[in-house]
């Protein structure tokens, strides 16, 4: 479906009632479609401390529960890198591959962090937070990876952090051809690479919806 397919409607639908608004940049279907978990990165290009703090400022403007606001961001740039990745894993669905491959490894991270007691609301918070700033990256021509997969109290203390880290987010310029495709229901739901293209399947909308 082309990406201004809804516009396209709005128009032909509502015609002239409609103010003309210029369209800037990309669309929310678009970033969505650009933004996918990458595994292997250019290691060439090291991702500014400032570019870390601009993702986590857009988690100032996310909603949040009760309002509380209770995770707070550990910036890692490349020098702190190795710290992060000797406790990571990626790519669980590909062991035989032991991603991230040499020399295509992630060297910017925010560590989300959180006092509180974790609870359903606070994990609320934190799908929201996270997939904000990969938006935010993606916009700007950045890529990244949700890491649950890590041990919170080793890496607690190699970066020396007092609150417990609850998600890892990867940050880099993206190396990886990375294509989705669309599966019903009951197919396998594991992502694969094929001729060096890293396949994502993703469930058709009829079958998302309960009828
Ligand atoms: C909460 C969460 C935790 C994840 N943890 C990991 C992880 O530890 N390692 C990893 O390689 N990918 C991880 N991922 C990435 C998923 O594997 C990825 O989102 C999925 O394969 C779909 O690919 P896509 O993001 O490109 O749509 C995680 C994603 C989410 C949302």
């Amino acid at each position: 479906m082309a990406d201004n397919y809804l516009e396209k409607r709005y128009e032909q639908t509502l015609g002239s009632q409609q103010p003309k608004v210029k369209r800037v940049g990309v669309t929310v279907e678009q970033l969505l479609k650009r933004n996918r978990s990458c595994r292997g990165y250019n290691t060439a290009y090291k991702v500014p401390r400032e570019t870390l703090r601009e993702l986590v400022r857009m988690t100032r403007y996310t909603p949040s529960a009760c309002n509380q606001q209770v995770l707070r961001y550990r910036l890692v740039t490349h020098e702190e890198a190795p710290l992060v990745l000797k406790e990571i894993k990626l790519g669980a669905a590909l062991p035989e591959l032991h991603l991230p491959l040499p020399d295509t490894q992630p060297e910017a991270f925010i560590v989300v962090c959180c006092d509180k007691p974790e609870s359903k609301l606070v994990n609320m918070d934190l799908g929201i937070v996270l997939q904000t700033m990969l938006l935010r990256a993606t916009e700007m021509g950045l890529n990244g990876l949700i890491i649950g997969a890590f041990n919170r109290e080793s890496l607690r203390l190699a970066l020396n952090i007092s609150s417990t880290p609850i998600a890892v987010l990867a940050v880099g310029k993206g190396i990886e051809n990375i294509q989705l495709v669309d599966i019903r229901q009951d197919d396998d739901h594991k992502y694969y690479r094929r001729d060096g293209i890293h396949y994502v399947p993703k469930v058709v909308l009829d079958d998302l919806i309960i009828e």
